[in-house]
């Protein structure tokens, strides 16, 4: 038991702490708020504590738990809504209402609640980390695989069916240490990646519905991806809308508030989001971890370690996991004030020396990879994370050291947002690393001809832009019809493709089927418009045709029986453009 030496914010420090290790988890005072060692010297731990510490007073006890910072994990994560350390918020607003006492406990996981447990590993047989022992039905949308913890490895001499809480035993592993009882839960240090047996190369996209992203800034499953953009730019939106569509089996959220109401808009938001494919609440396969304004700034470091957890844990099941952190820079603003009241020596804008380690090491938890299972399952966590910038300026320390290792840029753009054009993805600043990664996949399960439309499409956005600054100085009406068809394109390549209205039931979502044929469609009329200008067509003709009209309202054409719809678009479109500049 030591004591309370001095309180500096959410920073204490606390002395007689003989036998704690770095990361141990204490309770600080008489209320036992939660805080973390982050410093040791000799029998002195500097905490930083997850809770409001007002009122703590030098002298106050603190109690070292030994254990260090983990998390919980079992069936019942899922529709779960957690504060930074695992905290459900249900159960603590139930209990104190709006206001979150400081200290209270609650159990991370329903320990009443019965789970109907199915064994399929047989008892006698040799198990080690990842193996299956049995499955259970967590939410309809997710099977909830129960596995051997990492580190346990031996004989499994007993395992059985039936209905079992979290703290019920439903077997035993006769370990070289001893007998080892095995639950439907067990619990992971949070700072500690969890055991992988490889990692796999980037190779299958993350399929999203967003047709910016999935055409021209691909994320790969298992890759990582960061959104920054000043305030009001999309950020939360655009999360939102891969929590949704992206082909993700689990959705971990990490929500740390821009503004106070924020994270109250997405707790009221969230539990009544739609699964798109399953018409059932989308909570069934999500996990969301909110830091509420009354929280304190320490408790959006737990927040982010608590959420890559639980999405290592899914994966481990052999799931996609897509993890959203909404927004990162609320964690490196807490890293920033931590490290001022420890009085380290700052780095670049106040910024610890170590946040780009910090960030780094969060994204690199990601990956596709093969699971410690025997039968080798493969599993996947996808990390996108939003980045505030000040001023919108993404030469700051944080979007810097999250470019520096995410290899998806979306660069959103403040005067896009202000056009609204939506997603205010900037096409010309953003950047996907993994094209040529996923170019097998593209051409494989789409058509071969799919990274050359890529191409095309980028190659006409670029001489756009070119354009447009000659257009500034001269005029359009100077330019050859050749180039002013080359606006014409471009302008229905941002317009009918680019934009694309979250809020929209229809164009909230876009197969990549569908994206490979609206976009072969609006190139191709590009081609067509060329060949009737070199006739002697004018743009200004050709823009007048029916079936210009029909290709700005692709998005609406529905999924099913989109090939048949398009065919005949084509085909129309063909003999429209054809008849044009031949003296009709
Ligand atoms: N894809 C989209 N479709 C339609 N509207 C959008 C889209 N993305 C953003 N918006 C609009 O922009 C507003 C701000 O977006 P938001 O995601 O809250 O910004 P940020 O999180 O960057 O502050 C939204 O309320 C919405 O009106
Ligand atoms: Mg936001």
């Amino acid at each position: 038991m030591g004591v309370v030496a001095r309180v500096s914010g959410p920073v204490v420090v606390a002395e007689g702490l003989a036998d704690a290790k770095m990361y141990d988890v204490v309770r600080v005072g008489d209320l036992g708020l939660v805080g973390e060692i982050i410093r040791l010297v000799g029998a002195t731990a500097t905490v930083q504590v997850y809770e409001d510490t007002t009122g703590l007073r030098p002298g106050d006890k603190v109690e070292n738990t030994g254990q260090a910072l983990s998390v919980e994990l079992g069936p019942g994560l899922l529709t779960s809504i957690y504060d930074g350390v695992q905290r459900p918020l249900e159960i603590l607003q139930a209990n104190l209402g709006d206001f979150i006492a400081r200290g209270f406990v609650a159990a991370p996981l329903n320990e009443t609640k019965g789970w109907e447990f199915t064994a399929t590993a047989a008892a006698g047989s040799e198990v080690g980390p990842g193996a299956l022992l049995g499955t259970v039905p967590e939410t309809p949308l997710i099977l909830h695989r129960i596995l051997v913890p990492p580190g346990v490895k031996g004989t499994l001499s007993a395992l059985k069916s039936g209905t079992f809480t979290i703290r019920d035993p439903i077997g035993l592993v006769q370990t070289a240490q001893g007998p080892v009882p095995l639950f439907l839960s067990h619990k992971w240090v949070v700072r500690i990646p969890r055991p992988v047996r490889e990692k796999l190369p980037p190779t299958i996209p993350l399929i999203t519905g967003q047709r910016v992203i999935d055409t021209f800034f691909p994320v790969a499953k298992g890759g990582t991806a960061a959104i920054p953009g000043p305030f009001g730019s999309g950020k939360t939106v655009t999360q939102q809308q891969l929590a949704k569509w992206s082909d993700a089996d689990v959705v971990v959220y990490v929500g740390c508030g821009e503004r106070g109401n924020e994270m109250t808009e997405v707790l009221a938001t969230f539990p009544n989001l739609q699964d798109p494919k399953s018409k059932r609440p989308l909570m069934e396969r999500t996990i969301l971890i909110a830091n509420t304004s009354n929280m304190p700034v320490a408790a959006r470091e737990a927040s982010v370690y608590t959420g890559i957890t639980i999405a290592e844990y899914y994966r481990d099941m052999g799931y996609d996991v897509a993890l959203m952190a909404d927004s990162t820079s609320r964690w490196a603003e807490a890293m920033r004030e931590i490290s001022g009241r420890l009085e380290e020596m700052p780095g670049e804008e106040g910024y610890p020396a170590y946040l780009g380690r910090r960030i780094a090491e969060f994204y690199e938890r990601s990956g596709r990879v093969v699971t410690l299972s025997p039968e080798k399952r493969l599993g996947s966590i996808t990390v996108v994370g939003a980045v505030s910038p000040p001023g919108g300026d993404f030469s700051e320390p944080v979007s810097q050291n999250t470019l520096r290792v995410t290899r998806v840029f979306w660069a959103l753009d403040a005067q896009l947002a202000s056009r609204r054009h939506f997603p205010s993805i900037n096409w010309l600043q953003s950047y996907s690393l993994y094209a040529a990664d996923l170019e097998p996949w593209y051409r494989t399960e789409i058509a071969p001809e799919w990274m050359g439309l890529r191409q095309r499409a980028v190659e006409i956005l670029q001489e756009e832009s070119e354009l447009q600054e000659i257009v500034q100085l001269v005029g359009v009406d100077a330019l050859p019809e050749r180039q002013k068809a080359v606006l014409d394109v471009s302008r229905m390549l941002r317009e009918d493709y680019l934009q694309q209205s979250a809020y929209d039931d229809v164009d909230t979502y876009t197969s990549i089927q569908k994206q490979y044929r609206m976009l072969r469609a609006i190139l191709g009329f590009g081609e067509r418009e060329q060949a009737a200008i070199a006739r002697g067509a004018t743009v200004q003709e050709i823009q007048k045709l029916p079936v210009r009209q029909k290709l700005s309202r692709m998005k609406w054409i529905p999924e099913a029986g989109l090939a048949g719809a398009f065919d005949d678009l084509e085909t129309e479109m063909e003999a429209a453009v054809a008849a044009a500049g031949r003296g009709a």
